[in-house]
């Protein structure tokens, strides 16, 4: 009897779940978009009981779908939004707060009495990070600071922590496993990426108490079984990977210098560097990429933090389209930006500035000025972002990348693609997989279970779908460019 591999890829907007067969085939696929939570302004919270909700709901929705049961299922891989935080009962399983989303920035003042105080540069050479708001040290500390009694609790060894993967997989094995994989526990901030261990300066640093702190395991392995009781089957969960490393893995950038852009809520491009950490000169971050069969991997990572998310602002903020497919059309409504640029700084800004405090901006405005003007400049905005990324790359690197691969749902439209290899002037190539992120995910359990024997046979299935050469002239790409880098320059020097 045929068995498969079930994908859970939980986002930041939406939870996700797909059956892929031996061919590394997608059978079925199931989402489920959930409660964005903005109490206040540049706080991002989500219920982390709804994403344990969806993501279960949309498992089984997706099984069904694929006309199997449970029982059909080799393993299950989990793949994950990182940093986000989550916090709750060892005992009762209940979180003492809502997860707070990596997005989140009410820790950015804190971040910068660190950064006065010149603390950036250890945590930068233990854990591969720049400080910021962004990564989950600091959520965890906040939750522990204001939430009454966390602390207390904390210290008895009442609590634990977990980015959601940590999470999924205590709910799924019933409170039986606190863990998490190096690919996540590198994004804490907590990790030394040297030592490959919790790190005692930086828990003493944060004033975070070790109890809460998940057993760190490898990307591939048994990390344990579903609770037949929850899901009525003993499922191993046999893969664990943050999204972006996950898609790295699904992408088959195996070797030293490959490099993919996933294009999802924000847009990551992460370059292998193999088995030796490179630290970055141009303001990149370096990350684990996974641990597999004992050896760690690690990545070069440029982090944008609002891409798709753009056009979900456009659809739910600004209303001026009604579902997110609606953004194409209206881009494509007018022949150019019409000077207009936006830049989306709505969670400050990522790679390669790492501005906490910038804000969205949006300039060129005219009388002339439209709709359709506006939807360009947001999805232009996707692109001109992953192009300030990849030259932060190409020093990094000190060669000329010559090929990105890339995934994620925007990447299903070619005009964006097109300008984004006019920009680069750089090959890009979509895969004709583009659920690469849940791939990983599926690949990374698929091993550890011998579903697939080897990443050789994986490589097998990689499939390029098309190609995007640069077509723009080189004079109008800089001109653009130009354009771009005035409309950054501008948001930087709007401070409030
Ligand atoms: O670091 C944040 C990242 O993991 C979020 O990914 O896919 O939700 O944009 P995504």
């Amino acid at each position: 009897m045929s068995t498969f591999i079930l994908a859970f890829d939980q986002g930041t907007t939406s939870s996700r779940a797909i059956v892929f067969n031996k061919k590394s085939e997608v059978v079925a696929v199931a989402q489920k978009e959930f409660t964005q939570i903005f109490p206040q302004a540049g706080w991002v919270e989500h219920d982390a009981a709804e994403i344990w909700y969806t993501q279960l709901s949309v498992a089984t929705e997706a099984v069904l779908k694929a006309g199997l049961t449970l029982r059909d299922i080799a393993a299950i891989g989990i793949t994950n939004q990182r940093e986000t935080t989550v916090v709750w009962n060892r005992k009762t399983g209940e979180p003492v707060y809502n997860a707070i989303v990596w997005q989140d920035k009410r820790t950015a003042a804190y971040c910068d009495t660190l950064r006065a105080a010149g603390k950036h540069v250890s945590i930068q050479e233990r854990t591969g990070l720049i400080l910021d708001a962004y990564f989950s040290a600091t959520k965890l500390k906040w939750i522990l600071d204001h939430v009454e009694g966390a602390r207390e609790q904390a210290v008895r060894g009442e609590l634990c922590f977990g980015t959601i993967d940590s999470w999924l997989i205590w709910k799924l094995t019933n409170g039986k496993v606190h863990a998490t994989d190096m690919s996540n526990a590198s994004r804490t901030m907590l990790f030394n990426i040297h030592t490959l261990e919790w790190d005692p300066w930086l828990l003493d640093l944060f004033d975070i108490p070790a109890s809460v702190l998940p057993e760190v395991r490898s990307s591939s392995e048994v990390f344990g079984h579903t609770q037949e009781v929850l899901t009525g089957a003993n499922i191993p969960i046999a893969g664990v990977a943050g999204d972006q490393q996950s898609a790295l893995f699904g992408q088959m950038c195996l070797h030293p210098g490959m490099v993919k852009n996933t294009y999802g809520t924000g847009c990551f491009m992460l370059m292998n560097t193999g088995t030796k950490p490179i630290a970055s000169k141009n303001n990149l971050i370096t990350t684990i990429a996974w641990k597999i069969n004992g050896t760690v991997h690690y990545a070069l990572e440029g982090s944008v933090f609002i891409a798709g998310a753009v056009v979900q602002w456009l659809r739910d903020g600004l209303g001026i389209i009604k579902t997110s497919a609606d953004i194409e059309a209206l881009a494509n409504s007018v022949a150019d930006n019409g000077g207009v640029y936006m830049v989306p700084a709505f969670a400050g800004l990522g790679a390669p500035y790492w501005n906490q405090h910038a804000k969205g901006t949006i300039v060129g405005i005219t009388r002339g000025t439209t709709a359709g003007h506006i939807g360009r400049a947001a999805v232009e905005s996707i692109a001109y972002q992953t192009m300030d990324v990849l030259v932060a790359m190409e020093a990094d690197a000190g060669v000329k990348i010559s090929e990105l691969r890339v995934d994620g749902g925007a990447t299903v439209n070619n005009q964006l693609l097109q300008f984004q290899s006019d920009l680069l002037r750089t090959t890009v190539v979509r895969p004709v997989i583009t659920e690469t992120t849940a791939l990983g995910a599926a690949y990374l359990a698929g091993l550890a279970v011998q579903y697939w024997k080897s990443m050789e046979e994986m490589e097998k299935y990689w499939q390029m779908d098309r190609t995007f050469h640069p077509q723009m002239a080189d004079e109008e790409a800089q001109r653009k460019a130009a354009g771009w880098k005035q409309a950054v320059h501008a948001t930087a020097s709007y401070v409030t």
